[in-house]
Formats: C-alpha cells, structure tokens, sequence
C-alpha cells in the first residue's frame, strides 16, 4: 500500500500525485494534511511512518516545502528509510542501495511531471542487496 503525507507546503503536489494514483487504479492511504491550512511537518512524517510500518510491503511517500524536514522527522524513526529525491537517478539508487520505504519530495520545487517520474522509478526499482544489505542494517542501529 501506498501512504501519502504531506503539510500545507506539500498538499497541492500531494493531491496531484493522489489523482495520478487514482487514475491507475492504484489505492493510496492519505494521513493528510487536507488542506493549505498551516500545519507542523514532523506530526504528518510521524502519522505516515505508523502506517508505513504496518506492513513491510508498504510504501511511504511525504512532501513538504523542501523535503528536508519531512526527511529529519522519518528517519527518527530506526524502521524508516527515508529519501529526498530530487531527481529520478536518486530514486532509483535510493531503491537499490538503501532500500528506501519512504519517499521524500520537495513540494515547493518539484513538478508535477517530475514528481510522477521519480515515483514510478522508485516504485519499480527493486533494493540489490549483496553488498548494500550489511549496510543497511546497519542503519537501524544508530
Ligand atoms: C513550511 O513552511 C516548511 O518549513 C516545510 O514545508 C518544510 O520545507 C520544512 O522542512
């Protein structure tokens, strides 16, 4: 399952990306926020990353302003690895070297268009293991 988050500075591109998902037949969660209203990123990546952790086959994808305290707030958590991606070789190499369930997109400097392709290509790029899953264990014991 895909799990949508965002504050007031990532709704719109959220709702952009929500619709896509819509349109593919594909069932997104939102943990919102619902609206422009001005909200505190760090209750919206803690909302997103329970629900992420309730299957490990989830997805998370999180958007606020920069990405950058979406980013901080998500990796609290040692569970989540979360990555902003800016561009699609990242979200490819956030899939297959650090198996990144979370997605982290910068709302206020990513379009539309970019959005979906970094999504598709993190979605579809699968972690390589070998030599990164040592590393990636690492990480949860911080
Ligand atoms: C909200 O103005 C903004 O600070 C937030 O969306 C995000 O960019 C924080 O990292």
């Amino acid at each position: 399952m895909i799990i949508l988050a965002c504050d007031h500075a990532g709704y719109e591109l959220k709702e952009q990306i929500k619709a896509f998902f819509h349109k593919e037949n594909i069932t997104t969660i939102d943990v919102g926020t619902y609206s422009t209203e001005r909200v505190d990123y760090p209750d919206f990546a803690k909302a997103g990353n329970l629900k992420v952790l309730e299957n490990p086959n989830n997805i998370g994808i999180y958007i606020c302003g920069t990405g950058i305290g979406m980013s901080i707030m998500a990796n609290r958590n040692p569970k989540i690895r979360a990555a902003l991606c800016t561009t699609t070789k990242f979200a490819e190499l956030a899939r297959k070297h650090n198996d990144a369930n979370v997605l982290v997109l910068a709302g206020r400097f990513t379009s539309k268009t970019k959005a979906i392709s970094i999504i598709k290509e993190f979605l579809t790029t699968k972690f390589e293991g070998g030599r990164h899953l040592k590393r990636v264990r690492k990480l949860s014991r911080a």
